[in-house]
């Protein structure tokens, strides 16, 4: 008789596990209206942007909570920018990283289009370590990794 009670609670418990499974995902389902939206750039939630002259494919973000910064990997570029205020030039630093001539000459023999693929795409970006990023390029169809020095975005 103790079995089958225990079996027959345990049942229920399983019972309940699965209602309470079915009920968060309906209510995901069906409530997905934001608690609080706000216009594009309306006075209350001003939003602050960051974007540099001719610099094109903001494709990656790393947010590092070690140091409080974003790391953004562009084409042919990499932002450190502060979380205090991604807007603020004087809290940025950048690296560029272009692709020699040569090798965008290789890269367009090859069939690709000079004009949109033979460029480094920053593509991966990681946090190595405390003090170092580890950083991808596409490189002009020739991969290339590189360990940099977070603090001041340079090549070690
Ligand atoms: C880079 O950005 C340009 C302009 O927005 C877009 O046309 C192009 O497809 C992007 N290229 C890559 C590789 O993301
Ligand atoms: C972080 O990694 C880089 C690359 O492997 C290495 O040169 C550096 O000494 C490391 N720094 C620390 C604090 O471990």
């Amino acid at each position: 008789m103790r079995k089958s009670v225990t079996k027959l609670s345990c049942l229920l418990a399983a019972a309940f596990l699965l209602g309470g499974c079915l009920q968060v995902l309906f209510a995901t389902e069906d409530d997905v209206t934001p608690r609080i939206s706000f216009p594009y750039n309306a006075n209350e939630r001003l939003a602050k942007r960051f974007s540099v002259d001719g610099i094109l494919n903001y494709t990656l973000l790393l947010l590092s909570q070690e140091d409080d910064m974003l790391y953004v990997g562009a084409r042919e570029a990499l932002f450190a920018l502060s979380l205090s205020d991604i807007s603020k030039t004087k809290l940025q630093k950048n690296l560029m990283w272009g692709t020699p001539p040569g090798k965008r000459e290789e890269c367009s023999f090859k069939g690709k289009n000079l004009e949109t693929d033979c460029f480094n795409y920053i593509k991966i970006l990681l946090r190595m370590n405390s003090t170092h990023l580890y950083v991808c390029g596409t490189y002009a169809f020739s991969p290339v990794c590189a360990y940099i020095v977070s603090d001041d975005l340079s090549f070690c």
